[in-house]
């Protein structure tokens, strides 16, 4: 798949049809993470790959969110929060869910450096998803279970997870999402 076509053509996937992934194929996705920039070539990133039971521990934490959704009501509004209870419920049935861990720093600058560089590598995974015909999507950490979420994908404790990701085979297939056109300055 030509690059452009994939970063183009990428769209966060939320429903999967359940069929496994085979190991080769993940390594090569995470693999292709690993290859992003980060400061200093510092590499501030672990990858935790849920299968299996794994995955299913991981899931029963996740779906602990949909309790808290609740108290979004007022702000996302009640459909919102159904859609998202669904989907936090199970993932979407996703067979595979990452989570990527980071050094904690309390220096802020460094930290944010961690943060751009752990999108980098999130952003070479997507891609490499999008290449091998799968879906994920990237997800925030919800604040309430962080520390149950550390301990089920086995985050040593001087690092914290930063982010998820769900993934699979698609079952569904979102239009293109419309994109700002007023985000450039160019400066001559
Ligand atoms: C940092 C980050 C956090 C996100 N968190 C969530 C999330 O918690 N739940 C969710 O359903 N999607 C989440 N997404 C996916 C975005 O909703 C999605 O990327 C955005 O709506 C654009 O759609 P697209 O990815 O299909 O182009 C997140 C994406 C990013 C980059």
């Amino acid at each position: 798949m030509e690059l452009m076509q994939a970063i183009r053509g990428r769209r966060s996937i939320r429903v999967f049809d359940g069929r496994p992934i085979d190991r080769p194929v993940l390594e090569e996705i995470v693999g292709a993470a690993s290859y992003a920039p980060s400061r200093m070539n510092v590499q501030p990133w672990h990858f935790h790959v849920a299968t299996g039971e794994a995955r299913q521990r991981v899931a029963a934490v996740m779906a602990m969110t949909t309790a808290y959704l609740q108290e979004y009501v007022d702000v996302l509004g009640p459909e919102h929060v159904e859609h998202a209870a669904r989907f936090y419920a199970d993932l979407g049935g996703a067979p595979v869910i990452i989570g990527i861990s980071s050094p904690r720093d309390d220096d802020v600058f460094e930290a944010r450096d961690f943060a751009i560089s752990v999108g980098a590598a999130i952003q070479n995974l997507l891609l490499a998803v999008e290449d091998n015909g799968l879906g994920a999507c990237s997800l925030s950490v919800p604040v309430w279970i962080r520390d149950q979420l550390a301990e089920v994908f086995e985050v040593d404790a001087e690092w914290e997870i930063m982010s998820l990701i769900v993934m699979g085979h698609a079952d569904e297939s979102p239009h293109p999402r419309d994109r700002h056109t007023d985000v450039v300055t160019f400066l001559t």
